[in-house]
């Protein structure tokens, strides 16, 4: 009670008037301080039980998404976690030998069987992707002619520390930040990374596709060009680069994205030897941003070969959300 004694004769020191005021401060001071705790748990503890995208990156690839009917990365979470209490814990290592195999090869499905747990723990992060960041793109399974990615900047405006060719070139945001960290990487190391061409809209496909096939006839024109909506520029994530042709192969730049890339989420399409799975020919110089968690399980299980990977993928399902679920209830469909 010593304190009471010391607060009531500082109280009768300076008056009625002032000992009011002192005990209004105090009470007020205390308020604020329970309100703001409350702030600072209740909602934010909500929003992680329910996927929130707290996570910028999430928040990316839900803005990322320009079609109507495809759900955002926010709300496919949170039906996840609606249909299954283990929210993304959804790959079941006892059921993996029921895969699809799509274009794998046995020896890929093998080493699944063999490390199943090894495998659902890469592959569950994956499946937390957006489904547009993992879409099978080729020419079996195209996109719309009004697919654009809402996020789009300018690599000149966003990132100006990237080598450029025209200036003009531009990424996802997500993709354009992952490619500058990439750059800067290879610096450190000596290498110059220049970005030849990034996002291409349907109609720029298209004209370069007959560009091609004038040049060079409609069956070579095929092995190098995407017909309009079949290219992976059109996503937003996919970058040449310079100088595009078979000797950039032979360059230290090749030979370092070889290395490094696939720790910045980047991964070679088109890789030498898979002519007849990918559709094209050898193409050193073009990777595709496929984000970390799916660049490891690739280089992990699927040999390094993207195809082989993002078919595994779309085969076991028609989207993320549902590949989720299929895993779960112990295969496809
Ligand atoms: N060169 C690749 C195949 C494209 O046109 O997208
Ligand atoms: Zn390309």
């Amino acid at each position: 009670m010593r304190w009471f004694a010391r607060i009531y004769a500082i109280g009768r020191v300076a008056g009625r008037r002032a000992f009011a005021a002192l005990l209004i401060g105090v009470v007020t001071v205390a308020a604020l301080a329970i309100a703001v705790r409350s702030e600072s748990n209740g909602p934010s503890r909500a929003a992680s039980r329910a996927g929130g995208a707290r996570n910028p990156e999430s928040a990316v690839s839900a803005a990322a998404r320009p079609l109507p009917a495809a759900p955002t990365a926010r709300a496919g979470r949170a039906a996840r976690t609606a249909v299954d209490p283990a929210g993304e814990a959804s790959c079941d290592p006892s059921t993996v030998d029921r895969f699809r195999a799509g274009d794998t090869t046995e020896s890929t499905m093998e080493r699944i069987r063999e490390s199943p747990r090894r495998f659902c723990w890469s592959l569950r992060p994956v499946l937390a992707e957006s489904d547009d960041l993992l879409r099978l793109v080729d020419r079996d399974h195209g996109l719309e002619p009004g697919y654009e990615p809402t996020d789009l900047v300018s690599l000149a405006e966003a990132h100006p520390e990237i080598p450029l060719r025209t200036g003009n070139e531009r990424l996802t945001a997500r993709a354009a930040e992952a490619l500058a960290d990439m750059v800067l990487a290879a610096e450190r190391d000596g290498i110059e990374l220049m970005v030849s061409s990034a996002y291409r809209d349907y109609e720029t496909q298209r004209q370069l596709h007959e560009y091609w096939i004038e040049r060079l006839g409609r069956t070579m024109a095929e092995a190098l060009s995407a017909p309009a909506g079949h290219s992976q520029h059109q996503l937003g994530t996919t970058v040449d680069f310079a100088p595009v042709g078979r000797r950039f192969g032979e360059t230290p730049q090749a030979e370092w994205l070889e290395q490094h890339a696939w720790r910045y989420g980047f991964s070679l399409s088109y890789p030498e030897g898979y002519e007849t799975m990918t559709g094209y020919n050898y193409e050193p110089w073009h990777y595709r941003y496929v984000g970390f968690a799916a660049a490891y399980l690739e280089r992990e299980f699927f040999s390094s070969v993207q195809h082989k990977m993002l078919t595994f993928l779309h085969e076991n399902s028609r989207d993320r959300r549902s590949v989720a679920f299929r895993f779960h209830r112990g295969g496809p469909r």
